[in-house]
């Protein structure tokens, strides 16, 4: 038992240093199990990401709007490769990863369960989605798991081209037509409240925030990241003449904050739990997208073991 102390203890003291913890340091078992089921959900939420945005790119309003829309769905699947392989170095198999979330076993973000209708939802995804994801994951650069940590860096950085180009499609639209404002207002209608849901239950709700915290997995709370992402996004709204849909939305000189009204939690658990509008389409299209791409699979795999073979021989 002493020994394991004196490791936890030794553990908690990098930590503390602000040491990286790396592959093959030694790590509590349940920091393990918590980075694989955090990093998991990353990667998942990455992939299925890529579904309420690929379905416009068939239907981008001219061909630049589709070359932007096509290399920030091709970002999102490289961001999930690489946290899928920053997952692998906490000894998980990519294969067992991937079929939980086939099976419907794990989480992604509830966000990727709500339906793109019109154009502006994919400038509305862009600049609330992926805004509200690089408020976390620059974050996420300072976690105390080096592969982590260092997978962030790379995606933050293409993160806020995703951004920018969201927020590009609502300012056009939103100084164009009566029709084209009228698209915009309602798309930040519909993506407002389930935005603010990914940063997740409230602190007092929070199940894995104080431990992570310790561990530094976590530098800010999920409360703190959503004020963060609410006090930069209203002004956003405001210079391209939207109106954030929240009436109890009110800037607090006290606490240079806004105040905003309350979250609806029955939804978001109700998402969480399989019910929202696309969860069923959601799983159905990456199995489908699975089981289309196994030769793809089979080849690399035969053509891995034959160079495997011709370099031994
Ligand atoms: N959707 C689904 N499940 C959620 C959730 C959400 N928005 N927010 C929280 N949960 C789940 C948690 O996974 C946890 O369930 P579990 O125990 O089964 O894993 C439970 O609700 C309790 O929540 P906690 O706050 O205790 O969980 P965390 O400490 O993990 O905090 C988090 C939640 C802030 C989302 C954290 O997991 C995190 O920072 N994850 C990494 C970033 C991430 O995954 N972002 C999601 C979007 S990625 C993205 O948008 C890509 C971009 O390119 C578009």
């Amino acid at each position: 038992m002493t020994e394991v102390k004196n490791l936890e203890e030794m553990f908690q003291a990098k930590i503390d240093a602000e040491q990286k913890i790396e592959p093959k340091d030694w790590m509590p078992e349940e920091y393990r199990k918590n980075l694989v089921r955090q990093i998991s959900q990353h990667a998942h939420s990455e992939v299925v990401g890529m579904l309420p945005e690929g379905n416009w790119i068939s239907r981008a309003p001219s061909l630049r709007r589709k070359a932007i829309l096509l290399a920030k769905v091709q970002d999102e699947a490289g961001h999930g490769l690489y946290l899928y392989s920053a997952c692998e170095t906490l000894g998980t198999s990519r294969e067992k990863t991937i079929e939980d979330l086939l099976s419907g076993k794990a989480k992604y973000s509830s966000i990727f369960n709500y339906p793109t209708i019109t154009w502006a939802d994919i400038g509305a995804v862009g600049w609330l989605v992926d805004g509200a994801a690089i408020m976390n994951q620059v974050m996420l650069t300072r976690t105390s798991y080096g592969p982590y940590a260092r997978a962030m860096v790379r995606i933050c950085k293409e993160e806020s081209f995703h951004q920018r180009q969201g927020y590009e499609i609502m300012s056009v639209l939103a100084k164009g037509t009566k029709e084209q404002q009228q698209m915009a207002q309602d798309a930040l209608d519909r993506w407002w409240w389930p935005s603010l849901m990914m940063f997740g239950p409230n602190d007092a709700e929070s199940a894995h925030s104080a431990q992570s915290m310790t561990w530094k997995i976590k530098r800010e709370s999920n409360d703190e990241l959503r004020q963060k992402f609410i006090d930069r996004t209203v002004q956003q709204a405001e210079v391209i003449g939207l109106r954030i849909p929240d009436s109890d939305l009110k800037w607090n000189e006290s606490t240079g904050h806004y105040d905003f009204g309350p979250i609806d939690w029955d939804e978001f658990w109700n998402v969480v739990k399989g019910n929202g509008p696309c969860n069923k389409a959601r799983l159905e299209a990456r199995n489908k997208a699975h089981d289309e791409g196994a030769w793809v699979r089979e080849a690399a795999l035969a053509y891995a073991a034959k160079r495997k073979e011709r370099v031994a021989a």
